[in-house]
């Protein structure tokens, strides 16, 4: 069996008529015909229906058809995959979740063109979803994001996993009260999630921090971005919980506080493209690494 056969085969399933799906294919309709025949001799099974007009798949067709869009879908990332790791030019396109930027992003970029001003870097702010997608169509070498979404074309480099902290807006009584708060003194007040789309998202590892402490916030209240949610909890519309990093984003109007919460944690993670061995993207990640060494953060080191 081969990548033609599965394409002839898809192009008769969807048109259901052997003279459209020629036509498609740009084939005469004796070869196609022959080749669906050939395919269906070498499975020894019957993929479509004799004699039903418009054709109609077998169970075994069906299954057939389901498995054969996956295969040609992998091939269409693997040749746009190849064709962006056999580049020319010495070309970074960066994928990252807008929260890294208030982590080590900007010193990590500023390191990276200092040290490696061959390389051309470009900076793409995307979801972690659309890091996947865009990393097999080619589009981005790496993405920094915070879900663990499994892909058997991407490897994903956990790097570090970020304590969270509560944003309160200045002034509010539990600031004054206790120097480290936990999710529990939090329950009594409206809770500001953020990203609102597309989830999974940073919302969803907040609300799994209560639930896997059996508490119910009270009122949650979902907003866009982070920037909105600050902003809300300086009107004193509710509290949020933020990756531990954004505390350095100063503001007169919200307090930031410790949580007293060990495995409250947002992982960053690095993606790239499964079995991808460019020396650029290596430097970057001992590049992180040492920026980590240097500050003195935590991290778990994975080796290349
Ligand atoms: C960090 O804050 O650890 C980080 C952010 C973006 C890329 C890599 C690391």
């Amino acid at each position: 069996m081969e990548l033609r056969h599965l394409r002839y085969f898809v192009a008769v399933a969807e048109e259901q008529n052997f003279t459209r799906a020629a036509e498609r294919l740009h084939i005469a309709q004796p070869p196609l015909s022959r080749q669906i025949q050939q395919l269906e001799e070498d499975l020894g099974v019957v993929l479509f229906e004799r004699g039903s007009r418009p054709l109609k798949l077998t169970e075994a067709g069906r299954f057939f058809y389901a498995h054969a869009l996956q295969l040609l879908a992998q091939t269409a990332e693997l040749r746009s995959m190849t064709q962006r790791v056999g580049q020319k030019e010495r070309t970074m396109s960066i994928g990252f979740v807008a929260s890294t930027l208030y982590g080590l992003l900007p010193k990590i970029i500023r390191r990276f063109r200092a040290e490696y001003s061959m390389v051309e870097l470009s900076l793409h702010e995307m979801t972690t979803m659309e890091q996947i997608k865009a990393l097999k169509e080619g589009k981005i070498d790496v993405g920094f994001g915070r879900i663990r979404h499994e892909d058997p074309n991407v490897r994903r480099i956990v790097l570090r996993e970020e304590r969270l902290m509560a944003a309160l807006p200045f002034g509010h009584p539990l600031t004054l009260s206790k120097p480290v708060l936990t999710l529990q003194d939090l329950l009594a007040e409206t809770l500001i999630i953020f990203p609102k789309f597309p989830r999974p998202s940073f919302a969803d590892q907040v609300l799994a921090g209560f639930h896997d402490r059996a508490l119910e916030p009270q009122k949650i209240m979902e907003v866009r971005e982070l920037q909105i949610a600050l902003g809300l909890v300086a009107a004193g519309e509710g509290i949020s919980i933020i990756p531990s990093s954004v505390h350095g984003l100063k503001r007169d109007d919200v307090s930031y506080m410790e949580l007293d919460e060990q495995h409250l944690v947002s992982p960053i993670i690095m993606s790239i493209r499964m079995l991808d061995q460019s020396e650029d993207l290596k430097a970057l990640l001992s590049l992180i690494y040492k920026i980590y060494e240097a500050e003195n953060i935590k991290y778990t080191k994975e080796s290349w």
